[in-house]
């Protein structure tokens, strides 16, 4: 039986048909309107239907939103990076679709598709990091999706890392995900390119000389190239990514930790760092079994699988 997995992002909204092996047999993408929560619904059933309209039948529609998603599976209650407060996006797409529809958060949905059909197959304790626009999680044990009691455990992203530290849109100071996502990123890499042009020059070059413009793919294509600048935005990056595992390695000891999102498109470059800092901050170092830190294995693609796989079971 095939289903429909959607992924609502910061910046686009992905839809594919997924079949039970997890693969994704068809696939349309949109921007993401942004806020405006009744146009959100809106593209999501634009692309229900349009896949409906090329694939036939499905049976179920999951939906990986950005956000903190309650135990009903039904409202998003916050979507920070979204905009989203209380939004009842499961009746809303349902009404439009007239199919069963799950509502999940985006990090467990990529959790779940790489515990059953990626870099976690196998492993039985997992923690999945997507480091995104924002930093996600999702933990998979013993073959099951933790959920918290009302929904919203692994929120990772805004565990308090720096005391006092950057603000973030959840109204909280030094949230992790202001320090190790792709935003972060960003912000380290047009920093550099402000502050020192000469160092960063080849950044800005495939930036067209726009500070702004020096984005993620920017900065990930410099650092393969081996740019010293961009490479030194990565470790900074990966430093405070290996910072936060070290803790969730203290609280969960996880067999496995699982890099995903936009960031470990990078591979290598941001794998590496991770691991070092990772290894250099655990508690109980160097007497204790380290969790593997890998890369995701099915990329941008994992959030549509875990949402179109879960709406299934
Ligand atoms: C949100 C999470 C989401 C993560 C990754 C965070 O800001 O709170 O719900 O999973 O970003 O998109
Ligand atoms: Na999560
Ligand atoms: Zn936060």
């Amino acid at each position: 039986m095939l289903t429909i997995g959607v992924d609502i992002g910061g910046t686009k909204i992905a839809a594919g048909v997924v079949d039970p092996a997890g693969q994704i047999l068809d696939k349309v993408k949109y921007p993401t309107p942004s806020d405006d929560p009744a146009a959100l619904a809106e593209v999501v059933a634009k692309a229900v239907d349009e896949l409906r309209a090329r694939r036939g039948a499905v049976e179920a529609v999951g939906v990986g939103v950005a956000g903190f998603v309650d135990e009903d599976r039904a409202t998003v209650q916050v979507a920070v990076n979204l905009g989203l407060r209380e939004e009842p996006l499961r009746d809303r797409v349902r009404e439009r679709v007239g199919l069963p529809v799950v509502i999940e958060n985006d990090a467990n949905a990529a959790a779940w598709a790489e515990a059953r059909f990626g870099a976690g197959r196998g492993s039985d304790h997992i923690v999945c990091v997507t480091l995104g626009t924002g930093i996600g999680g999702g933990l998979v044990i013993g073959g099951t999706l933790h959920r918290g009691r009302y929904g919203v455990a692994a929120e990772i992203g805004h565990y308090r890392m720096v005391p006092n530290g950057r603000r973030c849109a959840c109204g909280n100071h030094g949230c992790w995900e202001q320090y190790a996502s792709g935003r972060a990123l960003v912000a380290e890499g047009q920093d550099r390119a402000r502050t020192d042009p000469r160092a960063a020059e080849r950044m800005l070059k495939l930036a067209d000389g726009v500070v702004e413009q020096v984005q993620g793919h920017v900065i990930t294509q410099a650092a393969l190239e081996g740019d010293p600048a961009a490479l030194e935005c990565f470790a900074a990056v990966g430093e405070w990514a290996g910072l936060g595992l070290a803790d969730l390695a203290a609280i969960l000891d996880p067999e496995c930790f699982v890099l995903g999102g936009g960031v470990s498109d990078a591979g290598a470059i941001i794998l590496e760092p991770v691991r070092a800092s990772f290894a250099r901050h655990v508690p109980g170092r160097p007497n204790r079994r380290l969790a593997d830190v890998r890369l995701a294995e099915l990329g941008g693609e994992a959030g549509i699988v875990g949402a179109g796989d879960l709406a299934r079971h």
